[in-house]
């Protein structure tokens, strides 16, 4: 299906107006600085349990104010602390650490005025802490739910809702879950970063205008944001090795990272680190994808660094809008020289597969709406959820899948519950390797992994293109026990 002529219009008329919008941003030159916070550190939640192996949190859901734009604060939905007097909710919701093998409580209160969940985004959790509609009653206005689970995997994670997820997580909830552990990597920061993108008016509020674009493309905004900041600042010792983690939050832009004069080394990715680190010029990450890569920061040039978002064609004939500063990174004296890197990384054995593994086939389908004001369409297998055809398995059983893309434009694949391993797109054999739970699954091509079947329960699977994943593109696997 096509974006149909008055789609391509409206594409092109973004184009041209995406600029304007930037330029008007511009002009506020840097008298806005004062409203925006040196440093893009996230807040760190409250561990209320005193025991070493158990982290035990508070978390709120409630309506909040950030200040995007200068001109006015945006109305938005976050998470906060619940155990920290006076916090209020903020874009995104606070950090949440732990160590690898610790037990996670995670006392949740809705203090929306809607009902919502939270799904833990990669996380090995048992069923019954997944999250989503099938797993749990949604928690109503004022209601509360107790997540519980191991931080199985060491590795950049990260929680937002799964009902209406297209609108709550626009509005800002979403919050990134770290968990340490495997092998020391001497850096000078690990940083976490939270990319996301909001459309606002020039008043700075949230637009409430959702277009059939929107929903054709996932909700892109005008504004970009790293840590609920509109081009922040770093403050970086020059010659200092850091590692940096990030998770695109977005609905549905894509985030092509680069930090001009500089590689990045790509140590981990959604399940952790890779077992081969290997040397990245840009860094695609696809709308719930999270990597981990360390940057040194030899910068000699004269004037401002900046990490930048560069175009990546994703489909239906997006326009380049050029470079865009993500955030500014300023050097504050010199670093000491970074420690020795360890010689093995992250493990993973390729998953052992034959020709008689069971094979799943899954087609991703888009219809553009057909009349004026209908929406666009979303499919897996011909059908809408929650009407997919129910994928079934046992835990431990190995099968392959084929995530056939039959569209103009990309989609992230997301299987909740468990990682698998990507075994070639169109027949090619990936470059690199490592655990994945999202995958982008490029235009009209053809996505095969392996994946070993994790616990019993129901599994969703969907596009992270959230306007996609709630007009249909999702759907559920079901596993049973082993027999
Ligand atoms: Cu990030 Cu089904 O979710
Ligand atoms: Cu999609």
């Amino acid at each position: 299906m096509t974006l149909r002529a008055m789609d391509r219009r409206r594409v092109a008329r973004l184009a041209r107006a995406l600029p304007g919008v930037l330029a008007l941003l511009a002009g506020c030159g840097d008298s806005d600085k004062a409203d925006v916070a040196g440093s893009l550190g996230l807040a760190r939640m409250t561990d209320v349990n005193p025991a070493a192996d158990i982290v035990e949190v508070n978390l709120v859901a409630e309506a909040g104010r950030m200040r995007y734009l200068p001109a006015g604060d945006a109305e938005v939905w976050g998470y906060k602390d619940g155990a920290r007097a006076g916090a209020v909710a903020s874009v995104p919701g606070p950090l949440i650490e732990a160590n690898q093998g610790d037990k996670v409580i995670v006392r949740f209160t809705n203090n929306l005025g809607e009902a919502t969940t939270i799904h833990w985004h990669g996380i090995r959790v048992p069923n019954a802490a997944d999250g989503t509609p099938s797993t749990q009653k949604e928690v109503a206005p004022g209601g509360s739910f107790v997540y519980e689970f191991i931080a199985s995997d060491a590795g950049t994670f990260w929680y937002h809702p799964h009902i209406r997820g297209d609108v709550q997580l626009e509005r800002g909830l979403y919050g990134m879950l770290v968990v340490h552990g495997g092998p020391e990597v001497p850096v000078s920061a690990d940083r976490s970063f939270v990319l996301d993108d909001v459309k606002l008016e020039a008043t700075g509020k949230l637009s409430e205008q959702t277009d059939a674009l929107d929903i054709m493309l996932g909700r892109q905004g005008n504004v970009l944001l790293v840590n609920g900041q509109r081009r922040g600042r770093l403050d970086i010792q020059r010659g200092a090795r850091e590692r940096w983690r990030f998770v695109n939050a977005a609905n549905g832009r894509y985030f092509n990272l680069r930090l001009p004069g500089h590689t990045f080394t790509v140590i981990g990715w959604d399940g952790g680190l890779v077992p081969s680190p290997y040397t990245a010029e840009t860094l695609l990450i696809a709308p719930g994808e999270r990597y981990e890569v360390l940057v040194t920061l030899t910068h000699k040039l004269d004037g401002p660094l900046a990490v930048e978002n560069i175009y990546y064609d994703r489909g239906h004939d997006i326009p380049d809008p050029g470079p865009q500063a993500l955030f500014q990174v300023s050097f504050t004296g010199d670093a000491i020289a970074p420690g020795q890197l360890p010689s093995t990384w992250g493990s993973m054995q390729a998953i052992a597969v034959t020709s008689t593994t069971p094979a799943e086939m899954i087609v991703f389908r888009e219809e553009d709406s057909k009349t004026p004001g209908s929406e666009p369409r979303f499919f897996i297998n011909d059908n809408a959820f929650p009407n997919v055809p129910l994928i079934s398995g046992r835990e431990g059983e190995t099968a392959i899948w084929s995530v056939k893309n039959d569209t103009e434009m990309d989609h992230p694949f997301h299987l909740h519950g468990m990682f698998f391993q990507v075994l070639d797109v169109d027949g090619q054999a990936p470059e690199h390797s490592g655990w994945k739970d999202t995958v982008n699954v490029p235009q009209k091509k053809t996505l095969r992994f392996a994946v070993r079947y994790g616990s019993p329960g129901r599994w969703m699977y969907h596009c992270h293109i959230l306007e996609h994943a709630e007009r249909g593109m999702m759907a559920e696997l079901i596993l049973s026990p082993p027999s």
